[in-house]
């Protein structure tokens, strides 16, 4: 891996007088995230930015040695039509994290949420039809990537938070059913974990999902758990779930590290997935403003987060904690919300945040 100084010349170089590089980029302190953390720490990225952008290309490459897609390994990128492939954006990714040393985690084989993709809409066909186009998209992919990416998202999202199985959208709540569930019965996830592990047998498989609190209505971090239970079982091949973890400054301690301790029972490996920490606490405010007391609420949850997981979660269980993106100008929470938000630990120039050192503490301590 490259020194800190190396890399700062190497961006120095052949740059305009107008390009502004952030301090934390010129001048690093000679640790990151990744090299005082017992486990590995991640970052969500995407492949033009990671190409195009310096300072962004600076940040993953000093402070995170894993590193997910945040959109390249999910099906309308991968598989844009019903007969074809294109894995020329997620495989920039992998050349990019196998160059730098950097673990791949991908993200996701199967999820309801890209339901809206035409072909997968319109894709007609009996079970038996569904059923092998699942397993030739599973199998494409991941055979693809065998050796390359560590692990999977096999299954994204596929409980509701009661805890039964996702299937039919309700347009009265604005729920969204699966597609895959309804097309292919209720023991798809299981044979989900099977095709993929076929595909490629050294792969650690995950499920994940979001809410898995253990808080006041357990039902749905039950199901999951009692899921992993039953794959165990039957031997379906499953190495670990998955704890998204998007949260505001105010989310809920106790339910946090209950929820992390009830996935430790399983046995298996359990990763922080998707984490930001918001500000607005999910709440559309276009005046709030970002004050210093936020700023160091949201540093004490990015620090309480860090230390949970290490006291929740066996060593050898910790897969690690992967943030949902690289710097607040990119973060997914605007742009799909329309809230404005500063929920990761760099800012909008790629500056270290107090989020950054409140992280770095959890980490280290
Ligand atoms: O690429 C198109 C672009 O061509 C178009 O001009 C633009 C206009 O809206 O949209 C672009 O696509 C957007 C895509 O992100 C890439 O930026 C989609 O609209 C947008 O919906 C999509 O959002 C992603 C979201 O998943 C849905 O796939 C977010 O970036 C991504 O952070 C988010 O990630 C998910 C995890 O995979 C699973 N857990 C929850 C998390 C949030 O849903």
């Amino acid at each position: 891996m490259r020194t800190a100084s190396a890399l700062t010349l190497v961006l120095m170089v052949g740059l305009p007088l107008s390009c502004r590089i952030p301090p934390a980029v010129t001048a690093p302190p000679s640790e990151s995230l990744q090299s005082v953390s017992p486990f590995p720490v991640g970052v969500a990225v995407g492949s033009d930015l990671l190409e195009k952008d310096r300072a962004y290309r600076a940040v993953v490459l000093k402070e995170y040695g894993s590193v997910t897609p945040e959109n390249a390994a999910k099906i309308e990128c991968l598989h844009p039509q019903a007969d074809r492939f294109d894995f020329l954006d997620f495989d920039r990714i992998v050349a990019f994290a196998l160059e730098n040393g950097k673990r791949v985690h991908g993200v996701a084989l199967i999820w309801h949420d890209s339901s809206g993709l035409e072909w997968l809409k319109d894709f007609q066909g009996d079970t038996a039809a569904w059923e092998r186009m699942f397993k030739t998209h599973i199998q494409t992919v991941v055979g693809h990537y065998r050796g390359k990416v560590r692990s999977w998202d096999v299954v994204n999202e596929a409980l509701n938070d009661d805890g039964t199985l996702r299937m039919d959208d309700d347009s009265a709540t604005d729920h969204l059913g699966s597609i895959w569930a309804r097309h292919l019965g209720t023991d798809y996830i299981a044979r989900a974990f099977r095709y993929a592990h076929e595909a490629d047998p050294g792969a650690l498989l995950f499920y994940n999902d979001f809410n898995l609190k253990d808080a006041a209505k357990p039902a749905k971090i039950e199901a999951v758990v009692a899921m992993a239970e039953d794959f165990k079982r039957r031997g379906i091949p499953i190495h670990g779930l998955g704890m998204q973890m998007h949260i505001g400054v105010s989310a809920d301690d106790d339910g946090i590290v209950g929820g992390m301790r009830r996935l430790a029972t399983t046995g298996l490996l359990v990763h922080i997935s998707e984490l930001d920490i918001l500000a607005s606490d999910w709440k559309k405010d276009a005046g709030l403003a970002y004050s210093d007391e936020l700023q160091q609420r949201q540093s004490d949850k990015y620090r309480f987060i860090a230390q949970a997981y290490k006291r929740s979660v066996p060593p050898r269980q910790r897969y690690g904690i992967t943030v949902w993106g690289v710097g607040d100008a990119v973060t997914w929470i605007n742009s799909n919300f329309g809230l404005q938000d500063w929920p990761l630990p760099f800012d909008r120039d790629y500056r270290r945040k107090k989020a950054y050192d409140g992280f770095l503490e959890g980490l280290k301590r």
